[in-house]
């Protein structure tokens, strides 16, 4: 299973001002005890509907089975959703999966090319429904929204439901599996209407948490991915999380992430994999730490404007982009590493140029070696600089590391915001977004809102230059 590292992170590496030592963790032990007792009795009382995914057998056999119905003979899966109810999928798929699976032929590929459109940018979508063109018939769409009237999901469905019944007459409805809540909202009623098939979105999981449920797992497990393992996986770093803070990897990244950005100064939290497949985790977890605990108010009401801006960077590509700022800028962060020990695929550099003194070092050097070694170079270097830095080490990549992981962040989310005292599983802030969204596309009962935001459609020409 994945481990997490942590000794570069401490006083004894990085000094007292920066790292963290026995002290700092013997001031908090307490209240991290706490934390660990609140959320497991949370989780034991039914109240984290996320932790129970791992278990739930009826999601994923649901999940297996629409994949059993569909993937013969689908060619392409088009998801449709936003925010959690995108990103989980795009990392599961990109982690899992050559980052060449969608370029590959049909049948190397054994399952669908899949297509996650996540924003409502025309040429995006306009450009992938084009793509599709005669291969729409073979297209299945999975139009995931838990609410069912998010504007960008809803937006896009509507573009491509019509284009799928355009094109395949009353068949269209066959094409479509709606992933929603059970019983409630647009999107469920619409499905029951048109006769699509359904999976569901757990009414006590918020987007960010779902994942593990059938909003990730069907998309998953029609590409070829393992959801059994990846459950499993999870399954196993919930397990792991049952002991005390100490010895549990979410109480000590919980407890280091709370120090660094309390008592070290450190608000900013850089992910960085050193793996392309692993990218577009440190994507998910952006989602899930900056909803989740950047939070204006604590849980008794009083305003703390507290939370650490999660930083995705990606190793070694940003050495040559990152490194400097984060050795020599403000000491305020924490990297966090992600790196594998088995990569997926591997090769050597072939044995030429022996008579460039310069690159004889590269010559018959396996590129992973190259890789890890830079990783390291670079947690030394950071070390150097007093820079703290945990590394969450993947013994290799696969479907239940990956689901450890999953959970891990998951859980440390749920730890974070026993110890900020604040609620971490609502968003308050992205609804006025969203009210003023519906106010400027004029949907009706948002009159209000269209007449505060006025001075705000004017441009001022004094301001442009
Ligand atoms: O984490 C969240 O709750 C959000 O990112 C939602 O997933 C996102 O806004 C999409 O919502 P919905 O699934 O209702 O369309």
């Amino acid at each position: 299973m994945i481990q997490l590292y942590w000794k570069n992170a401490t006083a004894e590496v990085v000094g007292s001002e920066h790292g963290i030592s026995q002290g700092d963790l013997t001031a908090i032990s307490d209240r991290l005890s706490a934390a660990v007792d609140a959320v497991r009795s949370q989780a034991e009382a039914g109240q984290l509907g996320y932790t129970k995914l791992p278990a739930r057998t009826d999601y994923r056999d649901r999940a297996l089975q629409l994949t059993e119905k569909y993937r013969p003979g689908c060619t392409d899966l088009l998801v449709l959703g936003i925010g959690g109810s995108a990103l989980g999928n795009i990392a599961l798929q990109a982690a899992l999966n050559p980052a060449t699976y969608n370029l590959q032929s049909d049948r190397a590929r054994g399952g669908p090319r899949l297509f996650v459109l996540d924003n409502v940018d025309p040429a995006l979508i306009k450009d992938t429904l084009d793509l599709l063109g005669r291969r729409l018939k073979t297209t299945v769409l999975n139009v995931i929204s838990k609410s069912g009237e998010t504007a960008e999901t809803a937006s896009q469905f509507m573009i491509v439901r019509e284009l799928l019944r355009k094109r395949l007459g009353d068949d269209f409805a066959r094409h479509i599996v709606a992933t929603t809540d059970a019983n409630k909202g647009t999107l469920h009623d619409i499905a029951a209407q048109d006769g699509y098939d359904t999976m569901v979105v757990p009414d006590d999981v918020g987007g960010r948490f779902s994942v593990l449920s059938p909003v990730g797992l069907f998309s998953a497990a029609m590409c070829g991915i393992d959801i059994k393992a990846l459950l499993d996986g999870a399954r196993e770093m919930a397990d792991a999380c049952k002991g005390p803070w100490s010895a549990n990897p979410a109480g000590m990244l919980a407890a280091i992430n709370y120090i660094a950005m309390t008592a070290k100064g450190k608000p900013m939290h850089v992910m960085m994999p050193y793996s392309n497949r692993l990218y577009l985790l440190a994507d998910w977890y952006r989602q899930l730490w900056a909803e989740s605990l950047g939070k204006a108010h604590n849980k008794a009401g009083a305003e703390v404007f507290v939370g650490p801006t999660p930083i995705k960077a990606l190793g070694t590509t940003d050495q040559h982009s990152q490194v400097q700022l984060y050795r020599e800028g403000p000491n305020d962060k924490l990297t966090i590493f992600l790196e594998v020990e088995k990569h997926p695929k591997d090769l050597r550099v072939p044995d030429v140029f022996g008579e460039i003194p310069g690159l004889t070092y590269l010559r018959k050097a396996r590129i992973s070696k190259l890789l890890n070694a830079e990783k390291l170079a670079t947690e030394y270097a950071m070390a150097q600089s007093k820079r703290p830095t945990v590394t969450i080490r993947f013994p290799e990549i696969n479907a239940a590391n990956v689901g450890a992981f999953i959970y891990l962040y998951e859980y440390t989310t749920s730890l974070m915001g026993e110890l900020l005292d604040i609620d971490p599983y609502d968003q308050p802030a992205v609804e006025l977004g969203k009210r003023a969204t519906f106010a400027l596309m004029g949907r009706e009962g948002y009159a209000d809102v269209a007449r505060q935001i006025k001075p705000f459609t004017k441009i001022d020409r004094n301001y442009l230059i």
